[in-house]
């Protein structure tokens, strides 16, 4: 590409990145809002059920608050995923709380709640009526996301995921920009092994695919590689070292990197399939796209364009010397660029496997008779950003491949 032909938008939030800068938090607070005299500001919290409070983050951010006079108000209701009573709700006690900014500390779904309480008691009404099609036409509340798994990226995005209870079905709600993303290393040094591994496939895999998607440009290509090039190397090194800082920084740096990169460029198949699968079999995000992204790589790469950045990877993972002596992808990397887009997807299965992510649906229980139902709800953005066109039945020869 000529420099004269290069053309792109680029949105993100303000970021703060750095170990031990979740201390900065009531000054940004302050810096946000501006109070005037005696006015107090009215944070509400959103986290976790216990996790955040386990992590003793809780009382250090209550004083810290305290300290500059900001009223805290904690809703603790976040769970595993965003649903539409948890926000409804959320939203009508920070209404009566009178709160003028929110926090959102914890993983995606803490934050996706977050952004959409958020987006409520500015517009009114209820998450059922933007699954409709009503759009967020006010700014939001202010709100500030601070993420404690590197993976997600939500942090960077203005989309939210809810799922509505009646239906089942999970939708997002869009145009919900933080005021602010604040990311500090230090708070995933409490993430157990298991969603360190999963939060880290789910951050390698949304690099990947957004760096071949077909909505990519210039600077979210860019910011791909750079992606890349931390996650691949300290993923399973973190794995191995989960009270490693240094680690942990790379690994919240990339996952970063990765969001600003798919935010802007979007994903692909493999997020397109992860959203029927995690409702019906209420498997880990990470998970299952971990199991799949080598299947959609396979059914990717016969594109020129597609195969020199799989080709781009391989160089790169072969360099960093990953995984060397484990599992079944050639310790020599081949000469020829048909090889070597071949390689990277072993040895991409080797990384998943080696961060306990199994190879096949069949393993987490899926079967061949259920392919047909997934097939049928996989849809959406992602998909349709994904660099080679599908279609229902090649959708399905996917699915079955990773049977
Ligand atoms: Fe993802």
């Amino acid at each position: 590409m000529k420099f004269s032909e290069i053309k792109f938008n680029f949105l993100c939030p303000k970021i703060i990145f750095g170990k031990g800068r979740i201390g900065e938090l009531g000054q940004e607070i302050v810096k946000t809002l501006k109070p005037k005299g005696n006015e107090h500001p009215k944070t509400f919290l959103i986290t976790g059920k216990s996790s955040l409070k386990k992590s003793g983050y809780l009382e250090k951010i209550r004083s810290s608050l305290e300290d500059l006079k900001i009223d805290l108000e904690i809703y603790d209701k976040a769970g595993k995923e965003p649903t539409t009573t948890i926000l409804n709700k959320g939203k009508e006690i920070a209404l009566e709380q009178k709160a003028n900014i929110i926090v959102g500390i914890g993983g995606g779904s803490v934050m996706d709640t977050a952004k959409g309480i958020a987006g409520l008691v500015t517009n009114g009404g209820i998450v059922e009526d933007y699954h409709a099609g009503k759009e967020f036409l006010k700014a939001p509340l202010p709100f500030i996301l601070i993420p404690s798994t590197s993976g997600t990226g939500s942090e960077v995005t203005n989309n939210a995921v809810i799922k509505n209870e009646d239906s089942g079905v999970k939708k997002s709600i869009r145009g919900l920009w933080a005021s602010l993303a604040l990311l500090d290393p230090k708070i995933t040094l409490y993430l157990p092994k298991k969603y360190t591994a999963y939060a880290g496939a789910d951050a390698l895999v949304q690099a990947i695919e957004s760096l071949v998607s077909k909505g990519s440009n210039f600077i979210s290509v860019f910011f791909a590689k750079e992606a890349i090039k931390l996650l691949g190397p300290n993923l399973p090194k973190v794995y191995d070292d989960l009270a490693n800082i240094d680690l942990r920084d790379k690994m919240m740096l990339g996952s970063l990197l990765d969001g600003l990169s798919f935010a802007n460029g979007k994903l692909g198949a493999v997020h397109g399939f992860a959203h029927p699968i995690g409702i019906k079999y209420d498997l880990p995000h990470g998970l299952i796209c971990g199991l799949l992204l080598p299947y959609v790589m396979e059914y990717n790469r016969p594109l020129n364009n597609v195969a020199e950045k799989y080709v781009w990877i391989a160089e790169l993972f072969n360099k960093e010397k990953i995984l060397t002596n484990y599992g079944e992808c050639p310790k020599s990397l081949p000469t020829d660029n048909k090889g070597k887009s071949k390689w990277i997807i072993e040895k991409i299965k080797d990384i998943f496997q080696y961060i306990g992510i199994p190879l096949h649906l069949s393993d987490v229980g899926i079967r061949e008779e259920d392919i047909d139902d997934i097939v049928k709800d996989t849809t959406g953005s992602s998909l349709a950003n994904n660099p080679r066109d599908t279609d229902k039945q090649i959708l399905k020869k996917i699915l079955l491949n990773a049977l």
